[in-house]
């Protein structure tokens, strides 16, 4: 929430401005050029040059908007806003299926033709309605870290990117799936000081190898509250709900201040009762174990000041906590452990386009050269590239589930280049060197390209997308037939099952490769062949981003 005088994401007026933007800065480029010329005093070569050089690049503008158009590697145009970008369009529109795909809870319009109503029960024994949220990957249990990281990974999407989703008809079923979400946690807040943070224990769950529809385990319920706290999960709840307040704000205000109203108390109580949930429980180390709390509480702080406008937030940030929990010109890898690059970026979008008096901050300041250093961290030819890639320049930092990071990281690198194309910021310095909004979006492509199956598999690691996708993801819903009754364990005979998955799991995004770019497609292979929902969000984000060439907004409200 950058002050009142920012225009609304909507209006007509907004999107008007946005393109000017871009013309505006692509003049402005060539005026300063030609001032440069001028100066020599060579008038008449001048002019013959400025007319050759006219010609020229009126035949340069054709040809890449050519090229552009049949080859999505090369760069989109600045300036030429609009273009959708149909293989993107498509992608975003087989990726975000994967909500439905794991959507717990009595389904409505459900379109995936192998699912059905599950989960009714869960939280009965709080006597909670826990039945809706998503199931987190393959197996059938809750996990509200991850789960609530994706919500506000989806929220980030729709508030950067809505013009653009909606323009390839997939805003509403965004919408919808962050609510299928939203509606879970803000159910699974029923006290200021108590959440409930998972629905079905791993141990039990992984006994069975069965449908969701189908289950008959019993699905315990675990809370965090003041005597056993999970400070990250709590606050990462808080920027869940935070963000989905400024997603909902225009389209239902009551819901919204519903949102926005448990977000601050979750905050409140993962501030006040500071302790990591891997400690105070330390059952979910197996699963999601947490390297520590200080980024969620600097990324919900950062949330909720966007939600609210609210000094305080800015001040928790910026002061004390910012010293001890920010970490500032290291670099990370955003993730659902780790939201410090997360927070660096949203924190920059403030000294990019906040008012005057706060985006003058030094701290704020800290802030985006953390972020500018991750970038420089991920561009090829930065003199600090990283060198953890594969040969094929995919970024890779994890054997299980070696996609999260590439992607994510694409993501945030995608928005970096929109805040800068935006504000009109030309270059950032990456320890001598420098490098555009283009080059930053040139990485992002060249990430999602490797997922789409420019890589030595030849394969689209997006289940559903392309000819050669997955076809023995490690999902038990889509490993089982419809119409098979499994009890509990006779169902793994369906995993162990030489025959391909019967149903598929469309919009996967599935673990991915190995550091020497292969791929080995077996269903009992989880570390490569998982799907996850966090996965999803910043697969949904990217492609979302790149669907046209894209600015963003200047206030999220
Ligand atoms: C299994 O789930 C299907 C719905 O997908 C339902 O029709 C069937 O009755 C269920 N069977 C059992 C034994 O629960
Ligand atoms: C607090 O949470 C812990 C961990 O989930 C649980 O063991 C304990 O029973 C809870 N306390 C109360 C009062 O419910
Ligand atoms: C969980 O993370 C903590 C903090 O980084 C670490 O000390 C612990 O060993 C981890 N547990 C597991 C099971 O990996
Ligand atoms: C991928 O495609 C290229 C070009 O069509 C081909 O040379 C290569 O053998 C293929 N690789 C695999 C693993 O199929
Ligand atoms: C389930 O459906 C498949 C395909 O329609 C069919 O071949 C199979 O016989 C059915 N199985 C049962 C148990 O109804
Ligand atoms: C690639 O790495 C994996 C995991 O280390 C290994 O199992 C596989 O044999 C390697 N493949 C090739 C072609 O080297
Ligand atoms: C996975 O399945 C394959 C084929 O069924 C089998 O050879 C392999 O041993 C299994 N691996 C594990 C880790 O279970």
């Amino acid at each position: 929430m950058l002050g009142s005088t920012q225009p609304k994401r909507h209006s007509f007026s907004d999107s008007c401005n946005r393109k000017l933007i871009k013309i505006i800065f692509f003049f402005d480029f060539f005026r300063r050029m030609e001032d440069k010329r001028r100066s020599g005093g060579w008038c008449g070569w001048l002019l013959v040059l400025i007319v050759f050089g006219a010609i020229g690049f009126a035949i340069f503008i054709t040809l890449t908007q050519k090229m552009y158009e049949s080859d999505p590697d090369a760069a989109p145009v600045p300036g030429h806003p609009g273009t959708i970008t149909k293989k993107y369009a498509e992608a975003l529109g087989i990726a975000m299926q994967f909500f439905d795909v794991q959507k717990s809870g009595k389904l409505e319009n459900n379109k995936i033709p192998w699912r059905g109503d599950s989960g009714l029960q869960d939280g009965s024994e709080a006597k909670l309605d826990l039945s809706k949220g998503i199931y987190d990957a393959g197996d059938h249990v809750k996990f509200g870290f991850p789960m609530a990281f994706t919500a506000t990974v989806l929220s980030w999407t729709i508030l950067e990117y809505g013009d653009q989703m909606k323009a390839v008809n997939q805003l509403e079923p965004a919408q919808d799936s962050l609510k299928w979400i939203t509606d879970y946690l803000v159910n699974a807040h029923p006290f200021d000081d108590v959440l409930y943070i998972q629905v079905g224990n791993p141990k039990i769950d992984h006994r069975c190898w069965d449908r969701p529809e189908n289950m008959t385990k019993e699905r315990p319920l675990t809370q965090v509250n003041t005597s056993a706290p999970g400070t990250e999960v709590a606050a990462e709840t808080a920027a869940a709900l935070a963000s989905a307040s400024l997603v909902f704000k225009n389209i239902d205000s009551s819901y919204s201040s519903l949102l926005l109203m448990h977000a601050k108390q979750l905050f409140t109580f993962a501030d006040r009762y500071r302790e990591s949930y891997s400690i105070s429980i330390p059952n979910v180390q197996k699963f999601y174990n947490s390297t520590g709390y200080g980024d969620e509480l600097l990324w919900a702080a950062s949330w909720l000041y966007h939600a609210t406008g609210e000094r305080f937030y800015f001040e928790y940030v910026t002061g004390k906590n910012g010293e001890d929990f920010a970490d500032w010109g290291s670099i990370t890898w955003f993730s659902w452990d780790n939201k410090l690059a997360g927070a660096q970026v949203l924190l920059s979008r403030v000294n990019f386009f906040g008012s005057e008096d706060i985006s003058h901050s030094k701290i704020l300041l800290k802030y985006r050269k953390s972020a500018e250093a991750v970038m420089c961290n991920l561009l090829p030819d930065s003199p600090t590239a990283t060198e953890q890639k594969t040969d094929k320049g995919l970024i890779w930092i994890t054997e299980w589930n070696a996609l999260q990071h590439p992607v994510a990281s694409a993501f945030l690198a995608m928005l970096y280049s929109d805040y800068m194309l935006t504000s009109r910021t030309t270059k950032i310095y990456c320890s001598g060197s420098y490098f555009t909004p283009l080059d930053l979006r040139k990485f992002a492509i060249s990430q999602v390209e490797y997922v789409l199956g420019n890589n030595p598999m030849n394969m689209s690691y997006l289940v559903g997308y392309g000819d050669n996708y997955p076809q023995y993801v490690h999902h038990r819903g889509a490993s089982i037939p419809a119409n098979a009754t499994t009890g509990c364990k006779d169902g793994f005979k369906w995993l162990d099952s030489a025959e391909p998955n019967p149903n598929v799991a469309i919009g996967a995004l599935v673990g991915g490769p190995f550091i020497n770019d292969s791929y080995i497609d077996s269903r009992n292979n989880s570390k490569q062949g998982e799907p996850s929902t966090y996965n999803s969000a910043v697969i949904v984000g990217l492609l979302s981003g790149l669907v046209t060439t894209s600015s963003v907004v200047l206030s999220f409200t």
